[in-house]
C-alpha cells in the first residue's frame, strides 16, 4: 500500500501566487480594484474579447450573462445534461426553464442535432458547455442559432484554453463564463469571468455584479475620486444588482496564474496523452474527438466503462482506486438523476439517454500540471488491475 494519497486535483499554486496575495493583503485595498481590473484587462487579451467582467463564480458569470441576454420568466434555454447542476441552476434562477437536448456519445458535447429537436416558439437561448475542455460543434450550432435567431451562451468552466478554428472559446455567443473555481485550470480560489463582445451587455453586467452602484463604484474610496472636482459626487443604484464582484486577493492569485497558464496547459496535456496510450487497451471509453481544427483545454480526463465489453462497474473502480490511495472524481452524473430536478421538471432514466450512460460509467482520474509520471504509471497500473481481478 502506498503512503501517498495521489489528490483527484492540485491547484498549481506557488510562491510567486503567495508572495502577490501578501502584497495586496498588506496594501491599503484588499477588495474589488486596481488589481481586479488589471486581471480582466489580461483575461480579455489572452481570450482576445472585447470585455472582460471578473465576477466570484461562474455560476455568477452564467446568472448575469442570461439575464442581460434578456431571458425571462417562461422563456426556454436550451442545454445539456452532462454539465454541473450550476448550468440548470442559473437558468431557473432566471424564471425560465430549462430544456435538455442529450450528448453526442463521442465527445460527451451537447448535439446540434437534438437542440434542433428542442426549438419551440419559447426558445430564446442556447446554453451550451465546453465539456471537459473539447469545444463544441461550433458550425453546426450558429448555424442554428442564425436560423432561429436565438441567444447562445458559452460555460466555459473547463476550457480557458480552447480554440475552435483558432477562435477562443467564449467569443462565438453572446457572452462566455468561465471559472477560476479550486480545481479549474487556472484558480483564484474562488472566482469568474464574463467575456462578451457586445458593449450594452458588458456595461450592464459591469454594473449589476455590484448591487447595480454606478460605474466603477470602487474608485469612490480613493483620494482621486475628488481631483479637480468642486462638488462631492454619491453613487447611483442603475440596476437590481447582486453581490457577484471579484475582489483583489483573488485577482492576485489569476494575474499570476494567467502567466502560466500555457506552460500548465503544456503539461496536462502530455498527462492526458500518456493515460489515453496506457489505458488505451482496456475495455473503456474515452473522449473521442477528431476534428483537427479544435484545441481542448485538457480540463478532465475521463475514462468510460464499456458496459459492451465488460461487467466491471463504476463505483467499484472509485472504491478500488480510493482504497489504493488514489483519488478520482465522476465529472458528472447526469443533471436528469438529481432529485430536485427530477421533481420539478419531470426528467427520468429515459429524458437523456447518452448522458445517464456517461453519468453511470465515468470515472475522472487526476490531472493536473505537476502530477509526477511515476503516480501517473501507478495509476494506470491499478486501472488496469482493476479490470484484471
Ligand atoms: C460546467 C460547469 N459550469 C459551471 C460551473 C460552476 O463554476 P463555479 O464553481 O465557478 O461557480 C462548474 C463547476 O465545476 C462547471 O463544471
Amino acid at each position: 500500500m502506498r503512503k501517498n494519497y495521489i489528490p483527484f486535483g492540485k491547484p498549481n499554486i506557488g510562491n510567486q501566487e503567495i508572495q502577490f496575495v501578501s502584497k495586496i493583503i498588506r496594501s491599503k485595498w484588499i477588495g474589488s480594484g486596481p488589481i481586479t481590473e488589471e486581471f480582466e484587462r489580461k483575461f480579455k487579451k489572452y481570450k482576445k474579447s472585447k470585455y472582460a467582467l471578473s465576477v466570484n463564480s461562474c455560476t455568477a458569470a452564467l446568472h448575469l450573462s442570461l439575464i442581460y441576454c434578456g431571458i425571462r420568466y417562461n422563456d426556454e434555454v436550451i442545454t445539456t445534461p452532462m454539465t454541473f447542476a450550476s448550468t440548470i441552476n442559473s437558468i431557473i434562477l432566471t424564471g425560465a426553464k430549462p430544456v435538455l437536448a442529450d450528448i453526442d456519445p463521442n465527445t460527451f458535447n451537447i448535439d446540434p442535432g437534438e437542440i434542433e429537436k428542442k426549438i419551440t416558439k419559447k426558445t430564446k437561448a442556447i446554453l451550451i458547455v465546453h465539456f471537459a475542455g473539447l469545444p463544441c460543434d461550433m458550425e453546426k450550432i450558429l448555424k442554428i442559432t442564425k436560423k432561429y435567431k436565438l441567444k447562445l451562451i458559452e460555460d466555459c468552466a473547463h476550457a480557458i484554453e480552447s480554440k475552435y478554428n483558432n477562435r477562443h472559446v467564449g467569443n462565438f455567443g453572446d457572452a462566455g463564463c468561465f471559472s477560476f473555481y479550486s480545481t479549474k485550470n487556472l484558480t483564484t480560489a474562488e472566482g469568474g469571468m464574463v467575456v462578451c463582445n457586445n458593449k450594452k451587455i458588458s456595461q450592464k453586467i459591469r454594473v449589476a455584479r455590484l448591487h447595480g452602484l454606478s460605474k466603477d463604484a470602487w474608485k469612490r474610496y480613493l483620494p482621486e475620486s475628488v481631483k479637480n472636482k468642486k462638488k462631492f459626487e454619491h453613487y447611483d443604484v442603475t440596476e437590481i444588482g447582486m453581490k457577484y464582484n471579484m475582489i483583489d486577493i483573488n485577482a492576485a492569485m489569476g494575474l499570476i496564474q494567467l502567466g502560466k497558464l500555457e506552460s500548465s496547459w503544456k503539461k496536462r496535456k502530455k498527462i492526458f496523452d500518456l493515460y489515453k496510450k496506457k489505458l488505451s487497451h482496456l475495455p473503456i471509453k474515452t473522449q473521442n474527438f477528431t476534428n483537427k481544427n479544435i484545441r481542448h483545454a485538457y480540463h478532465l480526463f475521463l475514462v468510460i466503462i464499456d458496459k459492451n465489453k465488460t461487467k466491471k462497474n463504476r463505483d467499484d473502480l472509485m472504491l478500488f482506486l480510493k482504497k489504493n490511495n488514489i483519488g478520482c472524481g465522476v465529472n458528472y452524473r447526469t443533471v436528469t438523476d438529481m432529485s430536485i430536478f427530477k421533481k420539478k421538471l419531470g426528467w427520468n432514466d429515459k429524458t437523456c439517454k447518452n448522458s445517464k450512460y456517461l453519468g453511470d460509467n465515468t470515472v475522472s482520474l487526476p490531472l493536473y500540471p505537476d502530477l509526477k509520471i511515476k503516480d501517473l504509471n501507478f495509476i494506470c497500473e491499478k486501472v488496469q488491475q482493476f479490470f484484471k481481478i
